[in-house]
């Protein structure tokens, strides 16, 4: 491409391998103008004229903030709110109704779901929603919580945030628009707390196995995250997964994703959606 330094196949074998390796993202042969198109700006900021510098930069780099930046740059964030509702719904009619007449007849884990690769937090806001809407009378007794995590700084910097442009709520029925998001300035609409405040937000790579949670989760998002990996990180992150979803748990996992058959523990219930066996 035209303007952007080159990338000899050694540079990009450092920069994808090193990817594959402490995040199981696969770029694979392919996605090496991507790359070099990506890391273009920031060979600039950092005064730098060619992709050699640039891997002697990373490997020099003992704090390891240039690996987050460079994953920062080079994975997609896109989200959005009530992105593939039938999701939602299946939370909606399923998997609440049936938590909340399980609690009544006996104690139940507490009722936590973890949005794992959450992006900018647009799923772990909608969660959070959809929570408030079905438990109703029963929420404060039952105290729900969502942990949302990723590994890109500057996508939780915004879910931190709670703030979105309105495209990314061209989705959501626009009653739940308006009675949890106020309009701030120009077309950016910001979460209040009542669906703000059920949100932890964390920083985890989701390769780095086992996970540091105390207690486990009624539901997994995991949606749209497993694109960038191959057959055996796609294995390890289910497995690690099945572990930390409670007996009778969910899994959801993006509907472009499939898990092969014998990939699991979990049992198959509907497309994009598994159940781990009570
Ligand atoms: C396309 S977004 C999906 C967001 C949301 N789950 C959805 O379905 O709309 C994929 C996210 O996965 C994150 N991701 C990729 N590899 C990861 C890893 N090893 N650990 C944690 N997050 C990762 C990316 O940073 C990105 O924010």
């Amino acid at each position: 491409m035209e303007g952007l330094p080159a990338v000899s196949d050694a540079d990009y074998g450092y920069i994808s391998g090193l990817l594959y390796d402490r995040f199981g993202i696969q770029f694979g042969d392919k996605k090496k103008v991507l790359v070099a198109g990506r890391l273009a700006k920031r060979l600039r900021e950092l005064g730098l004229s060619s992709f050699s510098e640039y891997v002697r930069f990373l490997q020099g780099d003992t704090t390891g903030k240039e690996l987050v930046e460079l994953v920062n740059r080079l994975t997609t964030n896109h989200s959005y709110l009530y992105r593939e509702r039938e999701h939602f719904d299946f939370l909606t009619t399923e998997i609440l109704p049936s938590f909340v007449a399980r609690e009544k007849h006996g104690a139940m884990a507490p009722l936590r779901i973890w949005s794992a690769g959450c992006a900018a937090g647009e799923e772990a806001h909608t969660i959070a929603i959809i929570m408030r809407e079905v438990l109703g009378s029963e929420f404060k007794r039952l105290d729900p919580s969502i942990l949302a995590t990723d590994i890109s700084v500057d996508a939780l910097k915004e879910g931190q945030i709670g703030r979105y442009p309105e495209a990314r709520f061209r989705e959501l029925p626009k009653q739940w628009l308006t009675k949890y998001f106020q309009k701030v300035d120009g077309e950016m609409w910001e979460a209040l707390p009542p669906i703000h405040g059920m949100i932890l937000f964390k920083r985890l790579n989701l390769m780095n196995m086992p996970y540091p949670f105390k207690g486990s989760f009624e539901v997994v998002f995991c949606r749209n995250v497993m694109i960038y990996f191959d057959g055996a990180a796609r294995q390890k992150l289910v497995n690690a997964l099945y572990e930390v979803i409670n007996p009778g748990g969910y899994l959801f996992i993006g509907h472009s994703e499939t898990l092969q058959r014998g990939e699991s523990l979990f049992r198959y219930i509907k497309p994009a959606i598994y159940r781990k066996e009570v």
